[in-house]
């Protein structure tokens, strides 16, 4: 086991640093000429782009980084995005019409839940898409069609470079369905030309694992920790708690920036850590002001954003921790923001003396309902 994770000394440090690789091998030979080849989608995209929707189903992390796709399907596609949580569309049994197109997330692709639901969709005949890293698994032989992720073997079971490959797997299936728009050309160079260098930013902000081992050891004794994002974001706000939750064995809540007056607030005071992810998108002014309104109740703010904007995200007067990150196209901004997260996350479970790799009471892959 130990030659397995190299000069590492657990899995999940190892996966959260391999992430520069992995991010390589999930877009391997798939851009070419300007555009995105997906194999495993071709001869599926003009019926998708047909469809009257997208609904995402997934459990967990994988329905965490469809969260994290809805906002630019939606942009480059055109088509509404709806989510799913595999067991709650289940205990619904939630509207799906042949007309839809299901794209199903799952790192293992043998979640019971998330295979219910699949059998669930195919049964009303909607057309279902897998992005999975396991080829030969059940999702990936029972969907219509798909997308490999191959991050490569996921040991650790909390997830973290398969979710940051899901995130990018899912930007070429949205750039290869969007495709025959000329309207979001120019919008599409960009976004490419990002994942072209989407690798060498994420080793750029691994480098801040220092940091992330100091501000762990500065909330190791905290109960409680919100992680607070909106847009593009929303998702690793979701993701970065999550991280904490499981492994760290801490309470932890991602919540919506803009539902943080609708209750949240009461919560607010000197004690209690918060994460504010501020990094520069369409969202950054709405950000700065909830920064504001946390500052003037006293919190205790972390905030998260683009390298160069400490000053704009926390003027002289307020008291925060800033983790300044590099900045990459809005839509491929989640792929960054949720490393520091998931290095703040491993450092506080080792200070916290906690199980890495096998959490208490959580399974690599839920084959159960
Ligand atoms: C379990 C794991 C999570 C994972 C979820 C979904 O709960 O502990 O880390 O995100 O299952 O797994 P999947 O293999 O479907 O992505």
């Amino acid at each position: 086991e130990q030659i397995k994770k190299g000069s590492y000394d657990h899995f999940m440090q190892k996966e959260i640093h391999e992430q520069p690789h992995s991010l390589k091998t999930t877009m391997r030979g798939r851009l070419k000429d300007g555009g995105v080849v997906l194999g495993g989608l071709k001869e599926y995209l003009k019926t998708i782009r047909r469809c009257r929707r997208v609904v995402f189903i997934g459990c967990g992390t994988s329905y965490n980084a469809a969260l994290a796709a809805r906002p630019f399907v939606e942009e480059l596609t055109g088509i509404p995005v709806t989510m799913e949580v595999a067991s709650d569309l289940l205990d619904r049994q939630g509207p799906i019409y042949r007309e839809d197109t299901a794209v199903f997330v799952s790192q293992s692709g043998e979640t019971a839940d998330t295979l219910l639901a699949l059998d669930y969709a195919l049964e009303n005949g909607a057309l279902c898409v897998g992005i999975t890293n396991t080829v030969g698994s059940t999702l990936s032989r029972k969907t219509h069609c798909g997308v490999h992720i191959n991050a490569g073997c996921e040991i650790g079971v909390a997830s973290t470079k398969a979710y940051t490959s899901q995130i990018v797997a899912m930007a070429m299936m949205a750039l290869a369905i969007g495709s025959d728009q000329i309207s979001t050309q120019a919008r599409r160079d960009s976004i490419i030309s990002g994942l072209n260098n989407l690798s060498s930013n994420v080793s750029e902000v691994l480098k801040l694992d220092a940091g992330m081992k100091e501000l762990a050891s500065s909330l190791i004794d905290s109960e409680s920790l919100l992680v607070f994002g909106r847009g593009y974001n929303y998702a690793t706000a979701l993701e970065g708690a999550l991280k904490v939750k499981e492994v760290a064995l801490m309470h932890s809540e991602g919540m919506l920036a803009g539902e943080m007056k609708h209750g949240p607030l009461a919560l607010v005071d000197e004690n209690l850590p918060i994460i504010v992810i501020a990094t520069r998108d369409a969202c950054f002014s709405k950000q700065q002001s909830v920064i504001q309104q946390l500052l003037s109740r006293r919190g205790r703010l972390i905030v998260m954003c683009s390298r160069g904007d400490a000053a704009a995200v926390c003027p002289s007067g307020g008291s925060c921790r800033v983790i300044e990150v590099p900045q990459v196209a809005d839509c491929l901004q989640p792929v960054i923001n949720i490393i520091p997260l998931q290095l703040l996350a491993y450092h506080l479970t080792v200070l916290r003396g906690f199980d890495v790799d096998q959490p208490r009471n959580l399974a690599k892959s839920v084959t159960t309902q």
